[in-house]
Order: C-alpha cells, then structure tokens, then sequence
C-alpha cells in the first residue's frame, strides 16, 4: 500500500482524486497513456487501506483516510521513492564486509520532492509565521533540496535574495528548474558545497538569515557537528538568525504506537551509517560551536522534531 500511494501520487492520481472527488480508472489510464490494469491494481490497494473506495463502474472516490494520506504523502515517497532501493538491499548491506565506499543509493530528487511537500504540509505554517517576527534581506539554505523554501521567501518578499546550498547535484538540477520556472534565476543562486566543511564565499558574505531544514542530523557525530555549526558561523559572517529544523531519534522505539514514519526514519539512518542526534544531544552542541539557542519550536508532525532558533553566540 506505502508503494501505491508514492506510485498514485507521482502519476497524479492522488491529486486528480483531491481535486475531482471521483476519478474513472479507464478515463484517467487513457489520459495519461497508462497500464489500465496497474491503474486499477494501484486503485484496489489502495482501497484496501481505506484510502480511496472503488465502485462496480470503476469509479475511484476518496476513502475515510484520504484526507490523512494526502497530507502525509511525502513521508510515503521519502520512505519508497527516495529510499527505496536502500531498503530493497538492507541484508545485504549490513554486513560489515559490504559497507565500503558508495554501498548505497538513494534517489535525492525523490527525497526533494518528498521534502518539498512535507514542508507545504507541516513545516511552512510555523516558519513563515517566525519569518513575520523578523528583517531579514539576503537568505541562505543549507541542503536546499528542491529549492522551494527559498522560493517562496522570495515570493514573499520581493526584495529578498537567496542562495541554496546542496551537496547532490539531483537536489540542485530539481531546485535549478524550479527557481527557472519561479523567474527567480536573478535572485537566487545555488551553490554545490558539502554543508559539513563550508567554506566563506562571497555569494554567504552578506546573508542574514540563514536555514536549514531536514539535513542536520547528516553534521553529526558531535565532534564533526560541532566543527561544521562552527565553519558556517565563520562561512556566513553577518548572519543574524538561524534556524535549523530537524527530526532528531525519537527514543520512542519500539513503540506500538509510534507513527509509521519514525521506524523508517531511523532504520534508513541506521543503515546509512548516519547516527540520529536525539533532542538532548542536540542541545549540547550549540553553546560549544559558537551558536546560542534563543527558542525551541516543537513541530506535531512529524514527531520527535523541533526548529532551533539560533544566533551566533
Ligand atoms: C531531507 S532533504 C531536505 C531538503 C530541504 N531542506 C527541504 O526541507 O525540503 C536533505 C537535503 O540535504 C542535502 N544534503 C545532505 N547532506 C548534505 C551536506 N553534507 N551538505 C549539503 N547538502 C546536504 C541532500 O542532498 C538533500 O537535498
């Protein structure tokens, strides 16, 4: 079903069914010159996790959990799309032996697109209600993804300049089309840096408002965090506020009741060799590689993350 809801949305259907209420397998597969018989499989699959309720004529309508699945379908597309292949090989590369150089793949553009709609769902309504707090004119990105955190700054802001900054060249070809179709390309550049050992250029100089979404936990361990929160301090000189927001391990598990995302968050961490910060881990960073906790905003979805609002210390 996890497969079925990441396949429904990338083919459209999950927005056709949001948009229309009702969608005709036959109709939509013709349309889109697709499989019927996937279209219609995909359909019952979903039908047997009550997403969407499937009538004699064909006729697809949204299920009692459709509401809940559409608002949470990036963290479906993360887990399938954009790690999928990670998971696919897990025996294989938990052996020792087999975890040397490049043992995995993930598809980056997949994890942007995920990214980008968790933040329409769940991370803009808390940061651009902080944005209202504050001045700012030039603002930096840190693994930028597809872009769209800054795009809609700068939407908002005419004046705004911005500048995303990503270590996969997937990530920036997505945010690249993106701030292309925004008529954006003027006012925001991209850079390709690792964010772990940046580097003062002259595009960071000027920046006041510096973010990072859903990539922190990739500065740890603590030794390397610390060394690279104190590098983008010296990398962006002037900058006033920072707010990194990110999901740290929930210490929840195993839990019965901990959400479907959380055990997939952190297997897929586990299997990458990436050791998830949990909260207090967190807290004991900032001081020491020079950045000052002003405020902790609890974010309810997903669980176990929080934005830090930060100033040079
Ligand atoms: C989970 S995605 C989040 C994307 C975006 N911040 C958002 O909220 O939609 C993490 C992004 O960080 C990037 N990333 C991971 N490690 C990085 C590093 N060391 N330096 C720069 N970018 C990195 C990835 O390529 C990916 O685009």
């Amino acid at each position: 079903v996890t497969f079925a809801i990441s396949a429904a949305w990338e083919l459209g259907f999950l927005d056709a069914l949001q948009e229309q209420e009702s969608v005709e397998i036959e109709a939509f597969a013709s349309e889109h010159d697709l499989h019927r018989s996937s279209v219609r499989a995909i359909a019952e699959a979903l039908g047997c996790g009550e997403i969407v309720v499937l009538d004699e004529d064909g006729v697809v309508r949204p299920g009692p959990i459709f509401a809940e699945v559409f608002a949470t379908k990036g963290f479906f597309y993360w887990l399938t799309r954009g790690c999928g292949e990670l998971f696919s090989v897990m025996p294989s590369i938990i052996p020792n032996a087999a975890r040397q150089g490049d043992y995995y793949h993930r598809d980056l553009r997949a994890v942007g697109v995920a990214c980008r709609d968790m933040g329409y769902q769940f991370f803009d309504a808390p940061f651009f209600s902080f944005l209202d707090e504050i001045d700012f004119e030039i603002a930096a990105d840190l693994g930028c993804g597809s872009g769209e955190r800054l795009i809609r700054m700068a939407t908002d802001r005419p004046d705004l300049h911005g500048v995303g900054v990503d270590i996969s060249a997937n990530a920036l070809e997505l945010a690249h089309e993106a701030i292309a179709a925004a008529g954006m390309d003027d006012r925001i550049a991209l850079v390709r840096a690792d964010a772990r050992q940046l580097s003062p250029l002259r595009v960071f100089e000027d920046v006041d408002l510096l973010t990072c979404f859903l990539m922190g936990h990739d500065f740890w361990p603590r030794e390397q965090c610390i060394g690279s929160l104190r590098a983008v301090r010296r990398a962006f000189p002037n900058v006033e506020h920072f707010i990194l927001c990110d999901t740290y391990r929930s210490g929840l598990l195993p839990s019965a009741a901990a959400p479907l995302f959380t055990p997939g968050f952190e297997v897929a961490h586990a299997l990458m060799g990436v050791e998830l910060p949990t909260l207090a881990d967190w807290h004991g960073v900032f001081k020491e590689a020079g950045w000052e906790l002003v405020e902790q905003r609890d974010l309810p979805v997903p669980s176990s993350t929080s934005m830090f609002i930060l100033q040079p210390g």
